[in-house]
């Protein structure tokens, strides 16, 4: 049995399983709008004479909303509680997935798209940020990362949901109104879990922290309430009255540097060219087009599995290894895929090894830097600015996710593709440095003594 199998047992709390699997929902929505688009806009472009224009905005407008809703979401999060703001993205959610697949004309649609961005902005930092709220250390590293595996079910979804659907009436109705459901289940879902402890002593509010952790923790023969409720009420102690512009001075700047830097260094490695534009990378191999599509499921697949594999393993061997090998993988992956692009014969005679390197890069994606950018900037930050830096990097995100986005198509143009998959294995290569010189280890330890081994906490008290 593998250590967070293991450790789960252990601390033995179906509370604990379930709010982790709630408040991951919000994955599940930002992975299905990732993964759904492509297949639906085939459709979407016929039925509303939506042109080039129209047809990047209502891919692109969801990466800005999701920008704006993120830079909202820091203020709400702190403000009105963590899981408040997951309600109102549950909702916001479901009308605007209604709203999209009732929309009549490429306008509508648009307005929709970018509602829906706000709320998958919100809900993609809110998930993990109450996740490792609610988790003890041991096993927190799998159960935040229950949010990246919703994200990739969510895209699987989406590729099967848009399989299953071509052929019906109103097709790209359906692929994009089913999203309704989950973001209705979101909504009532977290109407039904408590708040973080940790959210719950920044209001003031010990009593009840102090209740919800006792129930959070009951069952589990390691936990220490009394330490732990001391242990946050320091914290909060350290940092209260904390202002939003202690982010950018020193020694807190170093650490919001190690969130942005992975932040921007999850897009650039060109992972969403290779969600978005898998298909087409592709069938320009010369697959047929049922062969491309199957292909794009086989990547799909691939990217739960090995998913699973980092949620089992994040706190046996830790973040810092998963992430290194994984950067190192799937920037053999690029080189791979450079080669191939680079030479005709290649293409013409071993079609297979295009797969191959999107299979590579895709797993090793999944056990490092899928999982671990989104597990570590819920881990990094105290207490008091948790919310904004958090939300800060999930901006640099998005933004980085709409560059790459925006600029693969007419970058293939320019430089060819096997010119692009170089760009990102050197992109890859700055990265791996940074990761290796800069990225702390914070497995098994409390949120509170990764900060203050960073020397964040530190720098609040100093102030
Ligand atoms: C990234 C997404 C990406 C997904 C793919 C997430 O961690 O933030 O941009 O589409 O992983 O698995």
């Amino acid at each position: 049995m593998t250590g967070f199998v293991r450790e789960m047992h252990r601390s033995a709390n179906p509370l604990l399983v379930r709010v982790a699997a709630i408040a991951a929902i919000g994955g599940l929505l930002f992975g299905y709008d990732t993964g759904v688009i492509s297949g639906a806009l085939l459709f979407i472009k016929k039925d509303l004479h939506a042109g080039t224009f129209e047809q990047q905005s209502i891919v692109a407008v969801l990466l800005l909303g999701a920008m704006v809703g993120a830079l909202c979401a820091g203020y709400l999060a702190d403000r009105i509680s963590r899981k408040w703001t997951k309600v109102m993205s549950g909702t916001i959610y479901f009308v605007a997935a209604l709203g999209c697949a009732l929309s009549v004309n490429a306008e509508m649609l648009i307005g929709f798209r970018f509602l829906l961005g706000l709320s998958v902005g919100t809900a993609s930092f809110v998930g993990p940020l109450y996740i490792s709220e609610v988790s003890p250390p041991r096993v927190r590293g799998g159960l935040v990362s229950f949010n990246q595996m919703a994200i990739v079910i969510g895209i699987l979804l989406a590729y099967i949901v848009n399989f299953l659907f071509k052929g019906f009436t109103d097709e790209w109705r359906w692929m994009l109104g089913v999203a309704a459901l989950p973001g209705a289940a979101l909504a009532v879902g977290m109407l039904t879990v408590p708040h973080t402890p940790r959210w719950l002593m920044l209001a003031g509010r010990e009593d009840k922290a102090r209740k919800v952790l006792e129930r959070l923790r009951s069952g589990d023969e390691d936990a220490d309430v009394d330490q732990e409720m001391q242990d946050i009420e320091e914290a909060n102690e350290r940092e209260r009255g904390t202002r939003l512009r202690e982010l950018w001075r020193q020694p807190l700047r170093a650490v919001v540097l190690i969130g942005v830097v992975l932040a921007v260094a999850q897009q650039f490695v060109g992972v969403n060219t290779v969600i978005y534009y898998a298909p087409t990378i592709l069938s320009d191999t010369g697959e047929k087009n049922a062969a491309a599509l199957a292909g794009t499921l086989i990547v799909g697949v691939t990217n739960v599995v090995f998913t699973i594999v980092a949620v089992l393993l994040l706190d046996r061997v830790g973040r810092r290894p998963l992430l290194l090998t994984g950067t190192v993988g799937l920037l053999a992956a690029l080189v791979v895929l450079g080669v191939y692009f680079s030479s005709s014969t290649l293409q013409q005679d071993y079609g297979w090894i295009a797969l191959a390197g999107l299979i590579l890069f895709i797993a090793a994606f999944a056990i490092g830097l899928g999982p671990v950018f989104w597990l570590m900037i819920s881990e990094i930050f105290p207490v008091g600015v948790r919310g904004a830096a958090m939300a800060t990097c999930t901006i640099f995100n998005w933004g980085a996710n709409f560059v790459v986005a925006q600029t693969f198509l007419t970058l293939s143009g320019a430089m060819g593709r096997n010119g692009v998959f170089f760009l990102y294995a050197g992109l890859a290569v700055l990265s791996i440095v940074f990761f290796v010189l800069r990225v702390p280890e914070t497995k098994g330890r409390s949120l509170e003594e990764i900060q203050d081994d960073l020397g964040s906490a530190e720098a609040l008290t100093d102030r």
